[in-house]
């Protein structure tokens, strides 16, 4: 494994954590990019949800892996260089390079350092004959780290888990054309996105009945909290999902359960009852309106599998 790459220091996320909460929490529509729900905590609760009965994506999605893996791994070709934005736990990242003919190098890029060490180290000692690079870093400006780690060679990049869903139409599209930029023309895209579905489903989904959904969403406040000095009282805001049927996503909010000041770091931020900080958009898109976001960022479908309920998508793109 390749040394701990510090891309961003503790010091530099601290300071754009900062900046982030105080422009959020500023703007008429309270909001918190969901970048910073995931620190050591957000990201063990993340795992948790991938479990839970009501979140059907992660098992969807692995039963599409492990029915499609072995015609992905041939359209892919032998020797990949692979890199994945937003690194989980790597249940479906090792099923991958498990199915891959002899793949050569694999680069983590995600925003937990503590997650990413853990898990990457794992990861290099199961794959002996890869080479692992853990990235420390957002995915939204990992291109250019995309670039200059990965080696030249047959190249692709991986994003399962309808990551791709959290970020809005214009972020999806600067996205995936950075990327196709970083690996060059000849590059390879595997990405996972969820399909629109019945609201009975979504909605669950996001809101499960165990509430480790909600814990997900409220520790934003208590990072905020430890990392900010903030003084948000956590049992006076409550998690909320909400399905948005015109923009096509779940909206994940946290609504204040009485008036009240919250200060982060000398600044102070009046709530009304009622009124929330909107956390996170999970989108859920329809094939063809995905595949045209995709092509006016350059990519175009090679192949495409869903499962038989139509719940999920996974398309190589190239
Ligand atoms: C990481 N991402 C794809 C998850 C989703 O489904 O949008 C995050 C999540 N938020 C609440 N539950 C799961």
């Amino acid at each position: 494994m390749r040394g701990d790459t510090q891309d961003q220091s503790e010091d530099d996320q601290q300071a754009a954590f900062y900046q982030d909460v105080v422009a959020g929490l500023s703007q008429a529509q309270k909001t918190l990019p969901c970048r910073w729900l995931y620190d050591a905590q957000g990201s063990e609760l993340f795992e948790a949800i991938t479990e839970l009965p009501e979140y059907y994506p992660t098992r969807t999605e692995v039963a599409i892996f492990k029915q499609h893996l072995p015609a992905m791994a041939a359209a892919i070709g032998a020797e990949a260089h692979v890199v994945e934005f937003g690194a989980g736990a790597g249940t479906k990242t090792r099923l991958l390079l498990d199915a891959l003919t002899a793949p050569k190098s694999y680069v983590a890029i995600d925003i937990s350092a503590e997650f990413l060490a853990a898990s990457m180290a794992t990861l290099a000692a199961d794959f002996p004959a890869l080479e692992v690079i853990p990235t420390v870093g957002d995915f939204m400006n990992a291109s250019d780290m995309a670039a200059t780690q990965l080696p030249q060679g047959n190249r692709l990049a991986f994003f399962p888990g309808s990551t791709i869903g959290n970020l809005l139409d214009c972020e999806i599209v600067t996205f995936l054309h950075s990327v196709r930029t970083a690996l060059g023309a000849s590059g390879k895209f595997l990405i996972g996105f969820d399909l629109v579905k019945s609201e009975d489903i979504l909605v669950p989904a996001y809101d499960d009945a165990a509430g480790v959904t909600a814990a997900f969403n409220l520790n934003v406040l208590a990072r905020i909290n430890r990392e900010l000095g903030g003084t948000f009282e956590e049992d006076s805001f409550t998690h909320e999902a909400r399905w948005n049927a015109g923009d096509g996503r779940i909206e994940m909010h946290l609504v204040s359960q009485r008036e009240q000041t919250v200060a982060v770091n000398g600044d102070r931020f009046d709530f009304k009852k009622g009124e929330t900080i909107h956390t996170e958009n999970s989108r859920k898109f329809k094939m063809d309106g995905f595949m045209k976001l995709a092509s006016e960022a350059g990519w175009t479908f090679k192949e495409t599998w869903t499962d038989g309920k139509g719940y999920f998508a996974v398309a190589l793109m190239e």
